[in-house]
């Protein structure tokens, strides 16, 4: 497995292109099942979790392409299976993506039960209730969602809370579904509006995406597209935080500052000095002192989870106490030991982490154990006195795109050694 090498203390200049997002990505090659024809995307981030997606696909006999960098072509005409099986599920969660455009194009699908996953249990239960309530017929067998249906129907669908990918699952299958589909809760996320445009540009009637209530009027076809997948606003949260973590001064180009505000907010307000440049880039300026905070992890548009381990590293060097809970995940404070064995003061009481901060990190070796907790032990290590070890860190290969490369652009000592543990 591989491991970075991280020299810190270096302060990190000059501009960063933020790449395609990965969570917008996921569903969006997904629903290329629904499509009677060619199906084109641009600005797809290279990501282990991609090429997963796209083995799932092709295993249900989908022709895959990649004719250059960052696009991938499907052609959905020859899908011949409707199983994503243990193998491919297993690696990533998101595979569920295919049960409900499988059940509304081919009336049945055969998924692997995802299972537990490091940030916690879970559970599918709420795509598969909504799924029952359009019609379809589901069991749990062997490990395996069995479902079939003599064809979905339009209903009214209550989320008790939000599911970015329930959501998701359910207005693929809606687009296709005979009638009027209302789905309320909805999550809110730019990855959920983001599909709701690629369906609509193969003809799916959709209104309401990013706000609680979607209404989606199913049609008998859709047709191929061409699309462009959002930027990456995980990845800009994360490099903005670079940019805070070593006093450096950077530029993210492609970002888009709309699906940022809470984070840069929240950065504002501890001390960091971001601006949103006329090109629509953001610029970061780190050099200024940093002040305590309170995060609260929330559904969008507030403070992501998925930037809950990033700001927390940043809060190990922020004098004062901070405060950050986590309301989304019920185990994604993994990276709360590893932070300590940077020298970081943390103390964890339930769903909030209290942090002490201190002067600097120091270098250590550490593992990743999923992908946001790797990202900030990234971050750390960059901030670190001295060498840090950071092993395990195919968790960043899923999810951050030459991560080690685009640090090494912006001045940072980050070294990739292949193989070993
Ligand atoms: N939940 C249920 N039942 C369900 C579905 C969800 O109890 O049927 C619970 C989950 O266990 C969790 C909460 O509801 O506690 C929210 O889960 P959600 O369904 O919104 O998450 P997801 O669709 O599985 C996506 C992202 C995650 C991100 C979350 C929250 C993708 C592929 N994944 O997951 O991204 O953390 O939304 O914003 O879009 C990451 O990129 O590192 C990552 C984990």
């Amino acid at each position: 497995m591989d491991k970075f090498i991280i020299e810190g203390g270096i302060p990190l200049n000059g501009e960063v292109h933020i790449s395609g997002s990965k969570n917008a990505a996921l569903p969006i090659l997904c629903s290329s099942i629904l499509a009677d024809d060619i199906c084109t995307y641009t600005n797809i981030p290279a990501l282990r979790d991609i090429s997963t997606i796209t083995e799932v696909l092709s295993t249900l006999g989908m022709g895959i392409e990649r004719p250059c960098n960052g696009c991938i072509v499907i052609d959905p005409r020859t899908t011949s299976s409707y199983e994503a099986p243990y193998e491919l599920v297993k690696s990533m969660r998101a595979s569920i993506l295919v049960l409900g455009p499988l059940l509304a194009k081919y009336k049945k699908a055969k998924v692997s039960l995802p299972g537990g996953c490091a940030i916690g249990v879970r559970p599918i239960d709420m795509h598969l209730k909504a799924l029952t309530k359009m019609g379809a017929n589901i069991t749990l067998s062997h490990g395996y969602v069995m479902a079939f249906t003599e064809g979905l129907k339009g209903t009214r669908i209550v989320f008790d809370t939000p599911t970015v990918g329930g959501t998701e699952n359910i207005m693929m299958a809606a687009s296709l579904a005979e009638g009027t589909t209302v789905i309320e809760g909805a999550a809110k996320e730019p990855e959920v509006v983001d599909l709701a445009y690629a369906l609509i540009a193969m003809g799916a009637q959709i209104d309401g995406a990013g706000q609680s209530t979607i209404t989606i009027d199913g049609t008998p076809s859709l047709s191929g597209l061409e699309y462009r997948v959002i930027p990456d606003r995980i990845e800009v949260g994360t490099f903005l935080i670079a940019g805070a973590i070593t006093k450096g001064d950077l530029i993210l180009k492609d970002a888009r500052a709309d699906h940022v505000v809470a984070v840069v907010d929240k950065l504002l307000e501890m001390g960091v000095a971001i601006n949103q440049r006329e090109d629509g880039s953001l610029h970061v300026d780190g050099k200024h002192d940093l002040l305590p905070v309170q995060v609260d992890t929330v559904p969008y548009p507030g403070f992501p989870t998925d930037m809950q381990a990033q700001i927390m590293a940043l809060a190990c060097i922020t004098p004062g106490t901070t405060s950050i809970t986590e309301n989304i995940f019920e185990n994604r404070f993994m990276h709360v030991p590893e932070l300590v064995r940077l020298g970081g003061r943390l103390e964890e009481k339930g769903h909030t982490v209290i942090v002490q901060g201190v002067e600097q990190f120091q270098g250590a070796s550490v593992m990743a154990t999923d992908l946001r907790a790797s990202a900030s032990l990234v971050l750390a290590a960059l901030n670190a006195r001295g060498l840090t070890e950071i092993r395990r860190i195919y968790h960043l290969d899923r999810g951050y795109e030459n991560l080690d490369q685009k640090l090494v652009k912006l001045g940072a000592r980050v070294r990739r050694e292949r193989g070993g543990l």
